[in-house]
């Protein structure tokens, strides 16, 4: 895990994003030397994952930056960029930070977006030790059998990943017995993207459908729920990928902790509880039809939020690198 490709970085003079829909048939990258084509990637989830969104934000105001010498066409793209997907908080908290250094020039710009990339990968590492730490404490069973959902890997992130950084950490530690892996319908994330990820690592895991995750649990084979986050309320309610919040009533029923991995940028200090948290609701066609195929009638109405929100109460810790949220 230590030499991989960061998930966006830039790249002479443009930025390069591992092309996530491409996963898994096809790894490559691709180059993207306007803020357009960067919104476009975001919106189409070519990058996505709440803390890589974040380095999308602040890359792409560097962009915006080389690209205008007016200030004001500068902070209308920033603006643009931030709004390309609403729910995860990271990405306008990256745009705001790469767009406070305008004043000092396009460099500047840059450096604090290098700056951003660079902590991310190390706050990564330092909420998922700090979780994994959690989860021995909590989990008595050894080893130790987690589920997770979506995928909150080194390809939601710019490096290391927040709930698969708990499966790298306990892993390394020889405390890791298998990753159950939710297939995370409608886009798959979580078996295009986190079963590569996992295979990539030499983690035994299997994905199952979303919808046999309470069942799994019922069985006796999970001793942890650990997912990532994309904003995070004050009071510890907490937006994730659409399913999080059934698996966190599935995991209190089942009487196992449900853990919350993100970096402290995933916290929305303006935001007193979830309840007013923009959920982004997606096309009918990824409900509609699979890979082009219809499976619906056509005109079928449909109902299509990315995202829930999981009240604080059914979370047993939001953990960040700083450690346990205290709400
Ligand atoms: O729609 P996506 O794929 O961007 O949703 C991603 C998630 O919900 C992740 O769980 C979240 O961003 C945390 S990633 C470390």
């Amino acid at each position: 895990m230590e030499d991989v490709r960061r998930t966006i970085d830039w790249v002479n003079g443009a930025v390069e994003i591992i092309d996530q829909v491409a996963l898994p048939g096809e790894y490559r990258t691709v180059r993207l030397t306007t803020v357009d084509e960067l919104i476009d990637a975001i919106r189409r989830l070519a990058v996505r994952g709440a803390p890589a969104l974040g380095g999308a934000g602040a890359l792409g105001t560097a962009l915006a930056a080389f690209a205008h010498d007016d200030p004001a066409a500068v902070r209308a793209d920033a603006e643009r960029l931030a709004g390309a997907r609403p729910t995860a908080v990271n990405l306008s908290w990256g745009v705001s930070r790469a767009l406070a250094r305008l004043g000092d020039g396009p460099d500047a710009v840059l450096a604090e977006a290098l700056a951003l990339l660079d902590e991310d990968e190390r706050l990564n590492r330092e909420a998922s030790a700090r979780a994994a730490e959690l989860i021995l404490e909590k989990c008595p069973r050894r080893p130790l059998r987690l589920l997770t959902h979506c995928n909150a890997g080194r390809l939601a992130t710019v490096g290391w990943g927040t709930a698969l950084g708990v499966v790298w950490h306990l892993q390394a530690a020889g405390h890791l017995e298998y990753v159950l892996a939710d297939e995370t319908r409608p886009l798959l994330q979580g078996a295009r993207l986190t079963a590569w990820e996992l295979a990539e690592a030499g983690v035994p895991h299997r994905v199952l459908p979303d919808a046999a995750a309470a069942a799994a649990m019922a069985r006796g084979m999970v001793d942890c729920v650990v997912v990532g986050a994309d904003r995070i309320a004050v009071n510890g309610d907490v937006a994730n990928k659409i399913g999080t919040y059934g698996l966190a009533i599935a995991a209190a029923r089942h009487g196992l902790p449900f853990v919350v991995v993100a970096p402290s940028s995933t916290v929305d200090p303006g935001l007193a509880s979830g309840e007013s948290i923009v959920i982004e609701e997606r096309s009918p066609e990824e409900i509609t039809t699979i890979s082009g195929i219809p499976v619906a009638p056509p005109g079928t109405n449909v109902f299509n939020p990315a995202f829930d929100v999981t009240p604080a109460e059914l979370i047993t810790a939001v953990v960040t690198e700083k450690g346990p949220m205290t709400p």
